[in-house]
């Protein structure tokens, strides 16, 4: 395929032809060559900034071999279809996309769910949006972007403004060169492709959803605005509030200000020249956040001319020994994994009304705990987990097997640590960072989820590390000693004793031996059932089953002293690629106590009436 045919033209379509080639090139000049990566920008609790939406209808195009943007000799064009060009009458090259006459997709939201033709479609497809603006004096504008699978290049009105990787993050581009006023266009290419060196790699057992999953807005900010904020109860000093906040293009002498209008409380602090304010100020009277009384405080913080409205809960969170402990008491986690799939619907959950639905389950299960697995979860996750009283384990999507020994897989994973650190380390609710789900026990990646623990730990040292660590047997005996474990606060281990080995009952003669004298968490354990499906207790797929392997589990779990939480996998069934069973999993993992539909398990009612009697763990 060719750009432009040079044949024979006629003098004058030669001059229109160099007009319209010049102006052309002109604004792709300015679009890529004026693109530098620019420090990223978290603007921490951007959900509660004004904002311009852009959700809704998007329109759309698929683009399977990407000749939006790469020429026959892939090459990338300068003027692709983020230049949203309207073919006009006389033009001397073809236009060979329309958005104004394409399909539309929904934001947020996967495309496969949205139609039949896209459930398998892994590629790029893009999206364009008009929108209208008044552009502000001294004021930046960000296109704010919740989450996009998995690669993605952003443009306004034809200019570049941002390119990503990795799905389940946050991230802002700066548009304030770019936007004008009135008439605007957004492009944006989302790519799903998977890649050996992509972070996760090839292999899910979750379905590769692709798309804007997130919501997407516009965020004005003045001219030096508070970018993060870091605001955590001491674990050292009684009633001693510490922290930080970050602001960007501070004036010298300029002051970050935190109130607590609740408890009346308030402090000033001087802006530093990395444009950090330091926080240490009393409150007295604070009542702190835990599950069964989530207390959350309006917390205002100001800076200049910018200011945040949060709302925040407060409590500290430390291992002693084998012991977890919040607010300096132990606790045991009665909990549920949880994959983002949307309840009824299917598809990637990200409404309030999908974290209400799921984390009301998990309360009805007498949780205090959720495994929000294996990748970041939606803000509005966070937020009624810490409005409904769930500790969260948030994990960071290292899962199975990466290439560990690639310095830029490793970049890959730290920036999506950072951006999930960095997005939601003022949530009460999260307990636990998790570096990693599964991966094999090889020098190359303990070294390199050492590295991402020492990251993680640098960036939020009032947190604990974890990572969901794979089990050895020996006999009957389970070996719980992966090296990796030396660098972790608390143990997960994932065990699978009565479905991917032997029979429920190998419970009941299966011992432990735990190398860490650490809390250990069970991060995962569970067995497949399709709802409504009923048969014999050592019959595969009936929910006899499942609960039969429920009813064996626990007390075998029970009699590990280092055990202080699990979290079974799971509490929804979820769409993944790994399960073409007809009839039973139809490319649904069935491990869920409840269904896609909302249908509950008998193994729901199991871990319901163990939770609920607290029979399950030490009292606590
Ligand atoms: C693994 C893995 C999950 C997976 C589960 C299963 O342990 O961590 O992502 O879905 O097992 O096989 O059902």
């Amino acid at each position: 395929m060719t750009g432009f045919p040079v044949r024979t033209f006629p003098l004058r379509a030669c001059f229109a032809f160099r007009r319209a080639f010049l102006f052309l090139t002109a604004v792709c000049l300015l679009s890529t060559k004026a693109f530098a990566a620019p420090a990223p920008i978290v603007l921490t609790g951007s959900d509660r900034r004004p904002a311009t939406s852009l959700n809704g209808e998007w329109a759309s195009i698929v683009d399977p071999y990407f000749s939006g943007l790469f020429s026959f000799h892939h090459e990338e064009k300068k003027n692709g279809w983020f230049m949203n060009y309207k073919a006009k009458p006389g033009d001397p090259f073809p236009t060979e996309y329309d958005f104004a006459k394409a399909p539309k997709l929904k934001v947020p939201g996967d495309w496969n769910t949205q139609r039949p033709s896209l459930m398998y479609y892994e590629g790029p497809i893009w999206y364009e949006k008009d929108f209208t603006y008044v552009p502000k004096p001294h004021t930046h504008v960000f296109l704010h972007v919740g989450a996009a699978n998995y690669h993605s290049w952003f443009w306004v009105n034809g200019q570049k403004v941002c390119e990503h990787e990795g799905g389940f993050t946050a991230f802002n581009c700066e548009v304030t060169q770019a936007i004008h006023s009135d008439n605007n266009f957004v492009v944006a290419a989302v790519d799903n492709t998977r890649h050996e060196d992509g972070v996760p790699g090839l292999e899910t057992d979750w379905w590769n959803y692709g798309g804007l999953t997130r919501e997407v807005s516009l965020i004005e900010v003045p001219e030096s605005f508070i970018d993060q904020y870091d605001i955590h109860l001491s674990r050292s000093e009684d009633g001693i509030i510490e922290g930080w906040v970050h602001v960007v293009g501070a004036q010298p002498g300029e002051k970050a200000e935190v109130e607590i209008p609740g408890l009346h409380a308030k402090t000033t602090a001087d802006i530093g020249a990395d444009g950090r304010a330091a926080l240490h100020f009393n409150v007295p009277g604070l009542e702190r956040w835990t599950p069964e009384s989530p207390k959350l405080y309006k917390v205002l913080i100001r800076a200049g001319d910018d200011s945040i409205d949060e709302l925040m809960g407060f409590r500290t969170i430390e291992t002693r020994g084998t012991e977890i402990l919040l607010n300096g008491k132990p606790i045991f986690l009665r909990g549920i994994a949880i994959h983002a799939e949307a309840p009824y619907r299917t598809g990637r959950a990200w409404s309030d009304k999908d974290a209400e639905t799921l984390l009301g389950w998990a309360k009805e299960l007498g949780c205090d705990y959720v495994r929000l697995a294996h990748y970041p979860h939606d803000e509005t996750m966070l937020r009624a987990a810490d409005r409904m009283g769930l500790f969260v384990w948030s994990e960071n999507p290292v899962y199975w097997a990466l290439e560990f020994d690639n310095p830029k897989v490793l970049a890959k994973a730290e920036q999506q640590l950072d951006e999930e650190i960095n997005a939601s380390r003022n949530h009460a609710a999260i307990i636990l960072w998790s570096m990693a789900n599964e991966t094999p026990n090889t020098p190359a990646r303990t070294q390199f989820i050492e590295t991402l623990a020492t990251r993680a730990r640098g960036l939020d040292p009032t947190r604990l590390i974890t990572a969901a660590l794979l089990v050895r047997a020996q006999g009957n005996t389970k070996i719980v000693d992966d090296p990796l474990g030396k660098a972790l606060d608390v143990i997960g281990i994932n065990e699978y004793i009565g479905w991917y080995e032997g029979h429920p009952d190998s419970a009941d003669t299966t011992e432990w031996q735990i190398a860490y004298q650490k809390p250990l968490i069970v991060s995962e354990f569970g067995a497949g059932a399709k709802a409504g499906l009923h048969g014999g207790e050592n019959e595969r797929w009936t929910e006899e089953y499942q609960a039969n392997v429920y009813r064996h589990q626990l007390p075998m779990l029970n009699k590990i002293p280092q055990l202080r939480g699990m979290s079974p996998w799971c509490l929804m069934d979820f769409r993944s690629p790994n399960r073409p069973l007809v009839g039973i999993q139809d490319e649904f993992n069935r491990k869920g106590l409840i269904s896609d539909q909302g249908q509950k398990k008998l193994a729901f009612y199991v871990l319901q009436k163990a939770y609920r009697n607290k029979t399950i763990g030490k009292a606590d």
